[in-house]
């Protein structure tokens, strides 16, 4: 089959590699139909994600049709369309019991080296390095998907991919990240850092948990366009970012700040020098600005995706102004029922994010596009077949 493989910081190459095969009784084989590229999938490409070798397979965001079922597999059977969650959840353990399915115990076979650097490992990953499982991604023509019964949630309408591909990450990833903003309706005002696909499910998520407001962050016009067609009012993240909070929100500040920027955010110097020289890990500068112009007691909710060490994080200011922070890797199966819900009611139609469309074996050229912004890119969709 062709899939995207990473060869190095900044190479990808779609190269011919071997159909993969049911390994484990719980495993189900999809041909997938669609795919996308994510921003997660940007910190691999840009080189700052650990432990990505040459030749591993990309992509966890996915769709397509169950094509073989291992013989332990009981809810889905060959033909059945599904999309898959990029996280990779068990379903047992303490976590997953607990709707902590990013968390489960039991999917990262190299679990020991993520204890190392955070003491304990999250859930295995699709396409997203070694130290989240070393999974082969969904950026490809087939993709063996684990505990198949846990994640895969089955499309049993007519609606097309692109209504419910984004399943995959995307708007759960948003929907969560306005959720953890404990938004009251009618009265909460969101400010969201970062335009990009996953800010833009937060704004709508956001209105759909009832906030008053929202008010979202950027420096591409066309990322704000999108965000402004929402019915979010926008701010260039170039300018005085907390003077212009204030304005909105009658001087006291958003009552939540979501970072949907995460590790590699524009606009400090200091931080792309530090990284640079490996002094940083991370880049986060919307993170900073967010803890700072959060209101009093408010809640900063960080989706985005922080690798490691971060530097100068203005903790007094969290702490002094009693500010709740709420992450993580998105809890995926947790939202895809209710989200299709959502969907199939018409309350939200994710494929107004879609601005490309590219066959899979131009993912080398769209993933520069999307890292850039050039061509007015915001998201792309991979064609297998083409
Ligand atoms: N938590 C999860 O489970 C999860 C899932 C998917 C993606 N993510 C993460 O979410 C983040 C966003 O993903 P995306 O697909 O939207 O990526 P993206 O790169 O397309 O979007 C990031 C946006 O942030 C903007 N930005 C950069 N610096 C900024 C600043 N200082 N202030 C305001 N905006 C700034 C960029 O212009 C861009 O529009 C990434 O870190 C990604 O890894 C997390
Ligand atoms: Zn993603
Ligand atoms: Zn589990």
């Amino acid at each position: 089959m062709k899939a995207v493989c990473w060869m190095g910081k900044k190479k990808m190459e779609v190269q011919r590699v071997d159909d993969p095969k049911i390994l484990n009784p719980r495993d189900c084989i999809v041909r997938i139909t669609s795919t996308a590229i994510c921003g997660s999938d940007i910190h691999l490409y840009d080189g700052y994600i650990p432990t990505m070798e040459k030749g591993d397979i990309m992509g966890h965001e996915f769709m397509g049709e169950v094509v073989e079922v291992g013989p332990e597999v009981k809810k889905l059977k060959v033909g059945d369309r599904v999309v898959v969650p990029f996280t990779i959840s068990c379903g047992a353990c303490i976590h997953c019991l607990r709707q902590q399915f990013s968390c489960c115990d039991n999917t990262n076979p190299n679990a020991r080296v993520a204890e190392l650097l955070m003491g304990y490992s999250p859930a295995g990953i699709f396409g997203y390095s070694h130290m989240t499982g070393g999974y082969a991604g969904g950026q490809a023509q087939y993709a063996r998907v684990p505990f198949a019964d846990i994640g895969p949630i089955k499309i049993e309408n007519d609606l097309p991919d692109d209504k419910v591909l984004f399943l995959s990450d995307i708007f759960p990833t948003g929907y969560m990240a306005a959720e953890n903003c404990d938004i009251v309706p009618g009265r909460s005002v969101v400010a969201v850092w970062g335009c990009g696909p996953v800010g833009q499910f937060a704004i709508r998520s956001a209105f759909l948990l009832g906030a008053a407001k929202v008010i979202a962050i950027d420096s591409v016009p066309e990322r704000r366009a999108m965000a402004e067609a929402a019915g979010a009012v926008t701010i260039d993240s170039g300018g005085d970012v907390m003077d212009e909070l204030q304005a909105h929100t009658g001087g006291r500040g958003p009552d939540a700040a979501i970072d949907a920027v995460g590790m590699e955010a524009h606009g400090s110097i200091y931080d792309v020098v530090k990284q640079n020289l490996k002094m940083e890990t991370d880049r986060p500068y919307a993170l900073r600005q967010a803890m700072r112009c959060v209101r009093k007691a408010g809640v900063v909710s960080v989706p985005g995706v922080y690798g490691g060490f971060l530097d100068k994080m203005p903790f007094g200011a969290a702490m002094n102004k009693g500010i709740s922070l709420k992450m993580g890797q998105t809890h995926m199966q947790k939202y895809l029922q209710p989200l299709l819900k959502l969907i199939e009611d018409k309350k939200i139609d994710p494929s107004f994010v879609i601005t490309h469309r590219v066959p899979l074996t131009k993912a080398p050229q769209a993933y520069a596009m999307f890292t850039k912004k050039t061509d007015g890119c915001i998201k792309v969709v991979l064609d297998p077949t083409r």
